[in-house]
């Protein structure tokens, strides 16, 4: 059962569905958040969560939607299920935060974004990395032009996931792997900071854990203006490189400060990401030259936390979805044509995964 918008002062009430690892995460979020209190749980498979917040537990979440009175839920089940329940919490007229992908297909995320034009009720893509200080602040200084036109960006995003995290039987199965999982966001993020991403050429690998779904992908994007980018990324690799390690995003990955995940380099200066080290010349600009360095002062906190402050707006209808399911969905296409291009060897325009 849907509820009003809360008045301003009370702290909204929020279910999570789906409590494996992110439901916790977004819980403990919850818990430090003054604004915004977990009300109740549905999982199919574990009342853990619930029992430790004193909230109630419901096996399926369309159980949740209806017996519940609630202001928002965040969605943390696995992959398969983010449309059919983001399609029930409209239906129940019931906010959401929808983690990323916004679903394991284009096709399906199709009906997302055709259900959510027509719908009043708002849905926050939980591509949380947009939200990091440094992010906004890449963002800001990239717009404004003091990289110039952007030529070439490269990205890294290589670690080693324990092999328990496998155990969950969908991290094995077509709908996961490291692009899904974990690409999406990057690729999320050079869309974000660069433009759009109109083709891609690929190739991915499964050698290393040798399971249904890939482990490793190389992939080169072309951008709408032109720019070229290129990304490697692996969960099988002993590396530091990724955004995991360097941005202290999460205290759950140990942080390293002296390494990048992003070089992006326009025609006035490049920029190394997060620590936003600019690079440029003063006077006669070219590689005869020394190159000048310097940094932009940044905002402070987590993605995450910023994400849920973000989503407290978005509910109290003073903020559109920063991320919305159309911005979900042209992610995920690019992902999409990723595979095929791994798939086929070719070339694969991101409007043929569109239409
Ligand atoms: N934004 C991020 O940084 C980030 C990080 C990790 C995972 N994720 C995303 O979060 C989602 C969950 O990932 P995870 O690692 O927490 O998975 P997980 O396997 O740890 O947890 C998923 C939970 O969902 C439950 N579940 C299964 N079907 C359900 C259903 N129909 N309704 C409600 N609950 C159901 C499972 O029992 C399990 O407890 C995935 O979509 C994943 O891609 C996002």
């Amino acid at each position: 059962m849907s509820a009003k918008p809360a008045a301003r002062t009370e702290p909204l009430r929020i279910g999570i569905i789906g409590a494996g690892t992110m439901g916790r995460k977004h819980a403990g979020i919850l818990g430090r958040n003054g604004s915004a209190t977990l009300v109740a749980v549905a999982d199919p498979a574990t009342t853990a969560l619930a029992e430790e917040y004193g909230v109630p537990c419901f096996a399926e979440h369309q159980t949740l939607l209806s017996s519940e009175k609630l202001d928002a839920v965040i969605i943390a089940n696995p992959n398969g299920s983010h449309v059919a329940t983001a399609l029930d919490c409209l239906s129940a007229g019931v906010p959401a935060l929808l983690e990323k992908p916004i679903a394991i297909s284009y096709s399906e995320a199709a009906k997302l974004v055709k259900a959510a034009d027509s719908a009043t009720t708002p849905i926050l893509m939980g591509h949380h990395r947009r939200h990091h200080p440094a992010v906004e602040a890449a963002h800001g200084l990239i717009a404004r032009g003091e990289l110039g036109d952007i030529v070439a960006v490269s990205g890294t995003w290589l670690t080693k996931k324990p092999d328990s995290y496998f155990d969950q039987a969908w991290r094995r199965m077509p709908g996961a792997g490291v692009m899904l999982i974990n690409l999406v966001h990057d690729l999320d993020l050079f869309r974000h900071l660069c433009g759009e991403i109109i083709s891609v050429q690929a190739k991915t690998s499964s050698a290393a854990r040798k399971l249904a779904v890939e482990d490793t992908a190389s992939v080169i994007v072309e951008f709408e203006s032109g720019a070229l980018g290129s990304f490697i990324i692996s969960d099988s690799a002993v590396a530091p490189w990724g955004w995991d390690q360097v941005t202290e995003d999460d205290p759950a990955f140990p942080f390293n400060p002296s390494l990048s995940c992003y070089r992006i380099a326009g025609t006035r200066a490049a920029l190394e990401f997060p620590q936003l080290a600019k690079y440029y010349y003063q006077g006669i600009s070219d590689w005869n030259h020394p190159l000048c360095m310097s940094y932009q002062a940044t905002g402070m906190g987590d993605s995450y936390s910023r994400q849920l402050e973000h989503f407290i707006e978005v509910v109290r209808g003073s903020s559109p979805p920063a991320v919305s399911v159309m911005d979900g969905a042209q992610s995920l296409a690019v992902v999409e044509a990723v595979r095929e291009a791994a798939l086929t060897g070719r070339t694969v325009q991101v409007s043929d995964i569109t239409g």
